[in-house]
């Protein structure tokens, strides 16, 4: 379970302070699909980051599974963020000189990449309807190609917890509702946490969790 307790953010524009998150405090539970909704500004990504240990909150607290993100060393958040959670962007961050397996396997090209991770690599993006593919580069790709991708990229780790800032962001909404029926597929497979940020409602499904922000508030 993820636990936010009484968080704020201030980040400082020059001389002006911004009050992104005004004392934010919930729940949500492993396992759970939820979404993050709101208006442009509304603090959004700055919880969705807080939560993935992009960033310290100004006060208050984070934790899953009762182990509070600000109290962690340095290395400790650092092997959260790579171990247990898993990324997805609006605009797929994938490098243009890999094809699509490499991409999937970036974060582990430094240190090497055994050849059963290379297949279950090739295995997710076969999962994800990729697999005539796997030798592509993005700009030989639709975004909606692009952004499965990054799906694969994010789950070959099984991570705990997802977090998808606007992942449909740059994509039509047909290509959109595949992406968010592979998310769920795939999520619900392997019990992930998913916590995914949208202005775009349309998506929702009764069982989701939705979690409504205005002017670095919940309502
Ligand atoms: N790094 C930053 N520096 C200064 N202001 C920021 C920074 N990140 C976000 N903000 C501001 O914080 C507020 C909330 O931003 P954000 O969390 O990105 O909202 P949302 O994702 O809902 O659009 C906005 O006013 C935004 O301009
Ligand atoms: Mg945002």
């Amino acid at each position: 379970m993820i636990e936010i307790r009484d968080v704020t953010k201030t980040y400082l524009r020059g001389e002006t302070q911004v009050h992104a998150l005004r004392g934010v405090s919930c729940e949500i539970a492993a396992a759970t699909f939820n979404f993050i909704l709101g208006p442009s500004g509304s603090g959004k990504s700055s919880l969705l980051y807080l939560i993935g240990a992009l960033d310290n909150p100004t006060s208050g607290d984070v934790s899953i599974d009762e182990r509070s993100l600000t109290a962690m060393t340095t290395p400790e958040r650092d092997a959260y963020r790579r171990n247990e959670v898993g990324f997805v962007f609006q605009s797929f961050n994938l490098l243009s000189n890999l094809d699509a397996v490499d991409n999937v396997l970036v974060p582990w090209l430094p240190s090497g990449v055994s050849a059963a991770l290379r297949q279950q690599a090739e295995s997710l993006l076969k999962q994800v309807g990729l697999g005539d593919r796997l030798d592509h580069r993005p700009n030989q790709l639709s975004g909606g190609e692009q952004q499965r991708i990054a799906i694969a990229r994010a789950l070959l780790k099984k991570p705990r917890v997802v977090l998808a800032d606007e992942p449909t962001g740059e994509l039509d909404t047909a290509t959109g509702a595949e992406v968010f029926q592979l998310l769920r597929g795939l999520c619900a497979e392997q019990n992930t946490t998913v916590i995914v940020v949208t202005h775009d409602e349309s998506f929702l499904t009764p069982d989701d969790r939705v979690l409504r922000m205005r002017d670095g508030k919940l309502e």
